[in-house]
């Protein structure tokens, strides 16, 4: 069976490759990349698969019987991007898709799960046998940014007291591996975050007491937070984009209680202080 691999030089690919390979042979693995001069290091054979360019998806899925399409990162053009790869998969015989999605994706009012709920709608349109994986809050998106918001004294943001039940890249990794190389999860949809979740002000506060510098949590009103994102260089639609992700966090909309993510791996999720932890000990190691 030929497992073909989306995204496998993005950061969330790259562990999934990784993790597929302790599972299964590396020659029934194929990963399908943007730019295979980036791939070298893999260990898999590459195929070049450009997502904005659909006449050629076809002849790369030839033999291919699970494609996991990680969702996109072009946010803005990436539905268009998943309907070409979902349009290629059914036309090249493809058996079955796996899903990158976002909790509660067909009914989730953020506004960043549009694109995902367009992508599950056409996976179920086409027939194909699908498996979605509505992949919560990665730990990194939080853990990405404390450098500086310990220089700052303070993180920020707009969710108040929501809480995000993250876990990080290499835990959703092993669970594409696994609903990947794994005949039982067609047609299945699962809904995966961290065992644990913590709130913004639990965040500060554990770094507080593991670097012994005052970190608070400064909770804005979104219009500012998506403003000062922007400063950060960010676009404003991006920016906007994700202020109302924390908007709906405010709201229980990264609140994963399902348990699925710990069931498919078949271990706990890592909790988030030991990714805290992690990152700190690698700020240190690094100033
Ligand atoms: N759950 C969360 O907290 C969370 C957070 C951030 C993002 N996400 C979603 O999860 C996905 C994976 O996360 P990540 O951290 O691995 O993101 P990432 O490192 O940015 O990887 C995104 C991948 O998409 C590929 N890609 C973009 N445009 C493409 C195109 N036109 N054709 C083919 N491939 C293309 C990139 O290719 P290159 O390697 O060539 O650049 C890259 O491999 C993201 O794309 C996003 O949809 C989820």
């Amino acid at each position: 069976m030929t497992i073909a691999i989306t995204g496998a030089t993005g950061q969330l690919g790259r562990l999934a490759v990784a993790a597929l390979k302790s599972r299964v042979p590396a020659k029934d693995i194929v990963a399908l990349v943007r730019d295979p001069a980036k791939a070298t290091d893999l260990g898999v054979k590459t195929v070049a698969f450009d997502y904005n360019k659909p006449d050629t998806l076809v002849p790369a899925l030839a033999g291919v019987d699970v494609i996991v399409l990680i969702s996109s990162n072009d946010v803005g053009a990436r539905l268009a991007q998943h309907l070409a790869v979902i349009a290629a998969a059914k036309t090249a015989g493809v058996k079955r898709i796996v899903y990158t999605s976002i909790p509660r994706a067909d009914t989730t009012p953020m506004l960043l799960a549009a694109d995902h709920k367009a992508s599950e709608e056409a996976i179920r349109a086409s027939g194909l046998p699908y498996t979605f994986l509505r992949n919560g809050w990665y730990t990194e998106n939080h853990t990405g940014s404390l450098g500086g918001a310990i220089a700052a004294g303070a993180l920020i943001g707009s969710a108040g007291s929501g809480r995000f039940s993250s876990a990080p890249r290499a835990d959703y990794a092993e669970a594409i591996a696994v609903v990947a190389s794994e005949p039982d999860h067609e047609n299945r949809v699962y809904e995966l975050g961290g065992d644990q979740s913590h709130s913004y002000a639990e965040l500060a506060s554990e770094v507080s007491r593991l670097t012994g510098k005052a970190v608070g949590y400064n909770d804005l009103p979104g219009e500012t937070y998506a403003g000062i994102l922007q400063g950060f260089g960010l676009p404003a639609e991006f920016a906007t984009v994700l202020a109302d992700a924390d908007a709906q966090t405010a709201n229980g909309a990264l609140e994963v209680r399902t348990g699925d993510l710990a069931r498919l791996i078949g271990r706990p999720t890592t909790p988030w202080h030991v990714v805290v932890a992690e990152t700190l000990k690698d700020l240190a190691e690094a100033a």
